[in-house]
């Protein structure tokens, strides 16, 4: 079997196009323009471009965009002080703290500083514990994008056997409470996993997310299964520096039935998906109809 792609350069582009649009009838019938707060602490290069691009498209789809970008040496206290500053300011409906913050600060202490209700990348705790209560959450955007990409192949996931590769806060454990909300049977695998190889092959469903490059060959997926990878690892091969996944793609993809890329997979989805979160908290914070289509 030859997988077919999953193109989520092409996906964000649609969910990016229904922001907009969002954002269009919200300026228009309420006169609310939605704002999102990117806070990035020290000079972290990869972190100055993914902000970079965060405001961009946040400009693209006809929101506000605000930056703060501090100090490396910034203290706690005057971290805090600018999430309080964003938490009270009533233009402002998603606020995101870039991380990694740098060693000196707390990164649970300032995440959870933000209010809950305009955390559009989902970290908070009572974001957490409402997600995996089945109760009403802002998603964090990773999982949310596979989400949906599943969503759109399958129709229904009930019933599935799907297996996440990888227990981080960030994907792995919401990405299966995700799943686990759309009736899948989920088995969360990691680095302990016995027979880690059989327990893929059972899998309807791979989402692998373990930041190691091409760490799942595809003689572990079972035939047409839908592999999603979220990995994205820089590696050198034959002297260029190339990004590849955390599944072998010319492997896996003689076996899939259908498998996202790297590039141009999960990674363009992460910021569509913040942007759809920043209309979700916007309609939430104004008491008004969510936008269908863009939540778990
Ligand atoms: N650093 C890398 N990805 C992310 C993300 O999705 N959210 C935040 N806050 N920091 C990140």
């Amino acid at each position: 079997m030859t997988a077919q792609i999953i193109n989520g350069k092409a996906f964000a582009g649609t969910v990016r196009e229904k922001v907009a649009g969002h954002v269009a009838r919200l300026k228009e019938e309420h006169g609310i323009t939605p704002g999102l707060a990117v806070v990035l602490v020290g000079e972290d290069p990869a972190s100055q471009v993914y902000v970079r691009s965060k405001g961009k498209q946040t400009v693209e789809v006809g929101m506000k965009s605000v930056e703060h970008k501090l100090d490396a040496d910034t203290s706690e206290e005057d971290l805090l002080a600018v999430v309080d500053q964003l938490n009270n300011d009533p233009d402002i409906h998603g606020i995101l703290v870039q991380l990694p913050l740098p060693g000196h600060l707390n990164e649970d202490l300032v995440i959870n500083s933000i209010d809950p209700a305009k955390d559009v990348d989902g970290f908070h705790i009572s974001n957490v514990g409402l997600l995996g209560t089945g109760q009403k959450s802002m998603v964090p955007c990773t999982p949310l994008g596979c989400l949906m990409m599943l969503r759109d192949h399958h129709g229904s996931l009930s019933g599935l056997d799907a297996v996440v590769v990888g227990r981080s806060n960030i994907v792995g454990k919401p990405m299966a409470q995700l799943l686990l909300g759309d009736s899948c049977t989920v088995t969360i695998a990691h680095s302990r996993t016995k027979d880690l190889p059989d327990v893929v092959r059972r899998a309807d469903i791979v989402v692998a997310a373990v930041g190691r490059p091409e760490m799942v060959p595809g003689d572990w997926i079972k035939e047409g299964a839908t592999v999603i990878d979220v990995g994205i690892n820089r590696i050198e091969r034959d002297g260029k520096n190339k990004l590849v996944g955390d599944v072998d793609f010319a492997s896996a993809s003689e076996r899939a039935g259908a498998i996202t890329p790297v590039p141009g997979g999960v990674g363009p989805m992460t910021i569509a998906c913040l942007l759809a979160n920043t209309v979700t908290a916007c309609c939430r914070a104004n008491g008004l109809a969510e936008p269908e289509g863009l939540t778990a």
